[in-house]
């Protein structure tokens, strides 16, 4: 079964369009395009329509990680339809997501904080590099929460 997946943030142009990038090649490399489908929003307007953050479009660029067509957009009451799982970059992101879940009525059991994926790591956000300027820290965390997401999502679809 299709499995969809999106990543949230607050400004859509650091960290979850980075986790989108980094998790769809993944998805791509390992054969998995037509099982996932990933996507990122903020919950934030201010930079509708952006490109990603340099600072995150650097990272991936050293990484040779595709971000074509990615923009930055906000999260609406219909990606709590759309998707299987919402996943937030930090509590505060985690907090405005069920706070909109729960205005539409929306199952908030999709709701899931980045750092969930990582089990009992002492941090349980992924620091904002718009306001740390460290980009390759979120790139670190971003690849290993990506890693066993994928193996997830994988060992739970039917192939
Ligand atoms: P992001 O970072 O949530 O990782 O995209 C931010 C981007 C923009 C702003 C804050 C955080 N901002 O205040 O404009």
């Amino acid at each position: 079964m299709r499995k969809s997946v999106l990543f949230v943030c607050l400004g859509n142009i650091c960290r979850s369009p980075m986790a989108e990038a980094v998790f769809r090649d993944k998805i791509k490399k390992a054969g998995a395009e037509s099982e996932i489908r990933v996507d990122s929003a903020g919950t934030g307007d201010w930079h509708l329509g952006a490109l990603p953050h340099v600072g995150t479009r650097n990272v991936l660029d050293s990484h040779d990680i595709s971000y074509q067509g990615i923009r930055a957009r906000q999260v609406v009451s219909e990606d709590f339809q759309t998707f299987d799982w919402v996943i937030a970059m930090d509590r505060s992101n985690e907090r405005d997501l069920i706070w909109l879940a729960r205005q539409c009525g929306a199952d908030e059991k999709k709701i899931i904080r980045f750092m969930e994926l990582l089990g009992n790591h002492p941090t349980a956000d992924v620091p904002d590099p718009y306001y740390t300027g460290r980009f390759g820290d979120v790139f670190q965390l971003v690849d290993r929460g990506t890693d066993i997401l994928l193996r997830r999502l994988l060992e739970k679809s039917d192939r």
